[in-house]
This record gives C-alpha cells, sequence and structure tokens, in this order.
C-alpha cells in the first residue's frame, strides 16, 4: 500500500495546475449510456474513480478508451449495445457514485440491476431519494441479494420534489428524464457546478433541459440522444484544497485552470481567516504573510460551504488563533480526520455535528491514516507544516480523486514522496528534496 513522506515546513509558492472535477466527470461518463453514438470528453481527470467507471461501463458492454488519441486527458466512450446492464457490488462497493449508471442504464434499455452501496465511512449515504424519482417515472423497482432490479418499458415524465438537496440523485434522475416520455418537472435540486456541467453535455447530446444550476430543472424528454465532444470543468474541490495548501504553508501560490465563480465561499472564508486571495479570470492567486485568524464554518450545499473542504478547512483551523467552530450538516460522520490530527498535536473537540478547534497548536509529525478521500487530503495539508516527517498511510484514498498530488505540490516548493507499490505506475521512489 502507498504512503506520502512528507516533511514540513516550505511555503508553497508558484503555480499549481488544477485538473478536470472528478465529480463532473463521473457523471458525464455516464451520461454516454444514453446513446449509441460516441462521447468524446476533454479534461478527465487522470484519477483513479475515472479507472472503476471505465471498468464498470466496459462490464456492461461499453467501448472506453482512456487517453484517446494519444492525449491523456481524453475519454472516448462508446455504448453501441450494453449486453449486460448490470452494475456488479464489487464496483459499486468501491465507488459509491456507481449507482449514477441506474437512471440512464433504465432510461436506455428499459432495465438496470445495480448493486445497493450500503455504508461508507462518512455515512449512511442511502439511494432511497434515486429510487423514488424513479419510481414516480414509473420504474418499477425491486430489491433481491442486495441488487436493485428496475424495468421500465419507457420511463414517463413526472413532478419531483427532492426531499433532500442530493447531488448524484440529481444528475442520476436528469439523466433517466431526458429519454422519458413527456416532461419532467424536479424541485429542490442540487445547484452544484457539476450538475450544469451534466447538463452542458445531456444538452450537446441532444437533450431538453431548462433551469440546471438552479433549484429547479425541467426537462421535455427526447426519442433518442446522439454522440457529443464535451470538455469537464475544473475541479473545485482540487483547487480549493490547494489554497488551503498555500495559506495553510504561508505561501504565496497561484492556482490556475480553475473557474473561481465556483469558488465563493471558501474565497470568503479565506478572507476571513486572513489569507488574502487574488482572483483573475481562471486563476486564483492566494498569500498569507501573517498569522492566520480563527473563523467559522458550516457545510451546506452548493452555493455555501462544501461539505467536501471541510477536512482541509480543519486542518488550517488548527493554525489558526483563536477558536473556530466547524459544523457538518452534510454527512452524519465526517470527521474522521479529527483522531489523525489530533495525533499530531490539534486540539479539536466534537459534540456531534461541531467540532470546536482551539489554535494556534503547533504540529509535530506521526504517522497517520487516511480515512476517507477528503480526509487524506487534510492530512497531507497538515503535514505541510508540521514539524518533522510525516507518513500518510492508505493514499489509495487520495489517488480516487487528486491527480499526481505529490508532484504537483512538490512543484511549488513541497517535500513530498511516495513509497510503496506506486499509482500510477510510472512513479517510482524519489528522494525527499530540500
Ligand atoms: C456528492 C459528491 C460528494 C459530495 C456530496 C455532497 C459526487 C460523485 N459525489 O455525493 O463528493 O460530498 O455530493 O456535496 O458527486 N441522501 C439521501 N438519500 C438519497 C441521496 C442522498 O438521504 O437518495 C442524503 C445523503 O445521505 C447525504 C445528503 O443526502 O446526507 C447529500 O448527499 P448527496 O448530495 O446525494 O451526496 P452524493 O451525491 O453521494
Amino acid at each position: 500500500m502507498d504512503k506520502f513522506i512528507i516533511r514540513g515546513g516550505n511555503p508553497l509558492q508558484g503555480t499549481i495546475r488544477v485538473s478536470g472535477a472528478k465529480n463532473s466527470a463521473l457523471p458525464c461518463m455516464a451520461a454516454a449510456i444514453l446513446t449509441e453514438d460516441e462521447i468524446i470528453l476533454e479534461n478527465i481527470p487522470d484519477v483513479r474513480d475515472i479507472e472503476t467507471e471505465r471498468k464498470l461501463l466496459a462490464s456492461m458492454g461499453a467501448e472506453v478508451d482512456l487517453g484517446y488519441g494519444r492525449a491523456h486527458h481524453r475519454t472516448r466512450i462508446r455504448c453501441a449495445s450494453l449486453s449486460d446492464p448490470v452494475a456488479r457490488y464489487e464496483i459499486v462497493k468501491t465507488m459509491r457514485a456507481s449507482s449514477l449508471v441506474l437512471g440512464p442504464l433504465l432510461a436506455r434499455t428499459g432495465m438496470a440491476r445495480v448493486a445497493m452501496p450500503g455504508g461508507c465511512a462518512i455515512g449512511g449515504r442511502p439511494i432511497d431519494l434515486h429510487i423514488k424519482g424513479l419510481q414516480a417515472m414509473g420504474a418499477e423497482i425491486t430489491q433481491d441479494h442486495g441488487y436493485l432490479e428496475a424495468r421500465a418499458q419507457r420511463l414517463k415524465g413526472a413532478r419531483i420534489v427532492f426531499d433532500k438537496i442530493t447531488v448524484t440523485g440529481t444528475e442520476d434522475l436528469l439523466m433517466a428524464a431526458t429519454l422519458a416520455e413527456g416532461e419532467t418537472l424536479m424541485e429542490n435540486c442540487a445547484r452544484e457546478p457539476e450538475v450544469s456541467d451534466l447538463a452542458a453535455l445531456l444538452v450537446a447530446m441532444g437533450a431538453k433541459i431548462e433551469g440546471a444550476g438552479t433549484s429547479t430543472i425541467r426537462i421535455h424528454g427526447v426519442e433518442r440522444l446522439h454522440g457529443a465532444r464535451h470538455r469537464i470543468y475544473p475541479d473545485r474541490i482540487e483547487a480549493g484544497t490547494f489554497l488551503v495548501a498555500g495559506a495553510i504553508s504561508g505561501g504565496d501560490l497561484t492556482v490556475a485552470g480553475c473557474n473561481p465563480a465556483h469558488l465563493s465561499a471558501l474565497i470568503c472564508k479565506l478572507d476571513e481567516a486572513g489569507a488574502r486571495c487574488e482572483i483573475a479570470a481562471d486563476s486564483i492567486r492566494v498569500r498569507c504573510g501573517g498569522s492566520l485568524r480563527a473563523a467559522d464554518i458550516s457545510t451546506e450545499e452548493y452555493p455555501g460551504f462544501p461539505t467536501d473542504m471541510q477536512a482541509q478547512y480543519m486542518a488550517l483551523a488548527t493554525q489558526a488563533d483563536g477558536v473556530s467552530q466547524i459544523t457538518e450538516n452534510i454527512f452524519e460522520n465526517r470527521f474522521m480526520h479529527v483522531q489523525e490530527l489530533a495525533r499530531m498535536g490539534a486540539n479539536i473537540r466534537v459534540d456531534g455535528r461541531t467540532a470546536t478547534v482551539r489554535g494556534k497548536t503547533p504540529l509535530s509529525s506521526a504517522a497517520v491514516m487516511a480515512s476517507d478521500l477528503r480526509a487524506s487530503a487534510s492530512l497531507v495539508l497538515a503535514a505541510l507544516v508540521a514539524d518533522g516527517e510525516t507518513i500518510v498511510d492508505r493514499v489509495y484514498h487520495i489517488d480516487r480523486g487528486y491527480e499526481r498530488i505529490e508532484e504537483k505540490l512538490r512543484g511549488v516548493g513541497a517535500q513530498i514522496r511516495r513509497i510503496g507499490n506506486v499509482f500510477p505506475q510510472k512513479q517510482a521512489v524519489e528522494p525527499i528534496t530540500a
């Protein structure tokens, strides 16, 4: 199993470039199921979840060409025939976003068999709202042996009001509705940029959609969708992680190739905490010469503060003077990083959904364990300012969603190297550079 060895103390300086958004790429790859034509996606990140999605689509009979036309970040997908419309547990258990294939499979083939995702490190994560929406569109759904089986001759447009805002739920039903008969009106939808990104691809494929990016989306179903080419948005969570890296390390870092409009909630908090952000058209420069101040955060659906940035922000809060209250409203169990940060010297008390961080505490190196994708990013950030050499174990979690994070951070002055059975293959054991 790979590990990172990180020596703290270097302020990050220079320019770091953001990859395509994993959370846009996954639904966009699933959208290829909706047509027998070719879908070309640009700016696909080279991360493990994308390889998992490739396997998932290929297991159903799709042709998936990652790195198509020798372009590293381009993907070609063709679902000419889907001989086996099944998402097996072996794949679903490693990537919960696999349930995104439920709606498109049902809409295209009239049948889908998808393993139930079960629990995960950050909470229960049910898919009951996906199921309820598909039932409202006329699907018959049964459950046996840990699988959901959905059937429908042709889905019918419906009025769907989500009981709770769900990102992949909105995306799943949006895809299903594109091929349904008649009009679907979805209310209380997720407004995340990834929903708009998916909708842009669907429109390029011939779908009729109004209101994506707002809480009400109207879809006029069409008979068939065709091939398209689409460029994936930059990853706002990777960009946010780098902004925190620049601020926590007391550096001067330009995060390039991002969309600053997608990062407003984080930028406001960084300003409040004393890091200065200069915004340009597609980059943000973060500088932090002096000390950081405590600032409270409370996670919310977009455009609020993202739950996917909570763990990274907590690492920053350990280095801010004063008391920061961090409230997690989206997932019930998303404080797995707290114990590991505490092992490095952080002073954090958790009471229900709120963590109280008292800073500034010096962090010291330790062997720590990554428990999920964003928790592992927070440990890397803490290690950047810890005294001595931190070992972050189980970095396969970080490889799910960050493209070569150690190479990118090393490029701006961090002392980080990977050891173990390297992923991707070409990476070898590298010495720590000063
Ligand atoms: C997506 C993101 C994930 C992010 C999360 C919240 C992808 C691939 N993943 O996950 O990175 O952390 O949004 O921004 O885009 N819920 C239900 N029933 C459902 C669906 C969800 O109760 O049918 C609940 C969940 O348990 C959770 C909340 O709704 O408490 C939000 O979850 P949701 O937005 O669905 O998260 P994901 O789409 O899985």
